[in-house]
């Protein structure tokens, strides 16, 4: 039976004899989808190199700044994690792990690599967790703050680039990066509850942070 099949990563139809069991092109070996299957998760086939380049760019960066995240986090637990505020940054945490799992599957399937800074994003994360927690659940909450109101706004941008580019076709990823952004906004504001601002020198703190965050988010996007 002769079916219409594409590429996976490149919505190319090549039109092959193939049965269920043989999803690769004869070609070139690239999986195969049926004809109006997806062939992707939430990112388009790319159209051209300076499309590929602009999501590789993105799709990097938000994977590197969860993954901080989730370091961040760990540092926290691993000072207050059997402290009345475990629980509440155990939860922010799990939130976080769905959003590197959300991230390391994209990176996979659109066959992106991570930035070589991972290594260097696993230590500063958790000292920076740590250290903000021995500072007290205070110090821990004024970090949470500061980390989060950057990822909001980094994630602000890539929706305003996305929108301004082509809304329809970045539905999925725009989806997928608003709902992400709102999770960021909770935590954000689950800090300010929890006291950050009493934190001494809580202002003179955010703003390091927040450089140190735009500072890796810019080497994160290159590298
Ligand atoms: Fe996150
Ligand atoms: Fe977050």
């Amino acid at each position: 039976m002769q079916r219409a099949v594409f590429h996976a990563f490149r919505n190319e139809r090549v039109p092959v004899f193939t049965s269920l069991n043989a999803w690769k092109c004869a070609n070139c070996r690239a999986a195969l989808v049926p004809n109006g299957a997806r062939g992707y998760s939430v990112v388009p086939p790319s159209t051209d190199s300076e499309e590929k380049a602009m999501l590789d760019r993105m799709l990097r960066v938000d994977h590197a700044g969860e993954y901080g995240a989730n370091r961040i986090y760990a540092g926290q637990m691993a000072v207050l994690g059997r402290t009345q505020s475990g629980p509440l940054i155990q939860t922010m945490w799990d939130q976080e792990k769905y959003h590197l799992q959300k991230f390391d599957e994209i990176l996979a399937e659109n066959r992106i690599r991570p930035t070589v800074l991972l290594p260097l994003w696993n230590i500063a994360g958790f000292v920076l967790g740590a250290s903000s927690a021995l500072l007290g659940k205070e110090g821990a909450m004024a970090c949470t703050v500061a980390v989060e109101e950057s990822i909001s706004e980094h994630y602000n941008s890539q929706i305003r680039a996305l929108m301004e580019a082509d809304p329809d076709r970045y539905t999925e990823l725009l989806q997928l990066i608003k709902e992400f952004r709102d999770d960021e906004m909770e935590h954000h504001d689950t800090g300010l509850e929890h006291d950050a601002e009493s934190m001494p020198g809580y202002g003179l703190m955010k703003s390091l942070i927040q450089l140190g965050c735009r500072a890796a988010i810019y080497a994160s996007e290159r590298v």
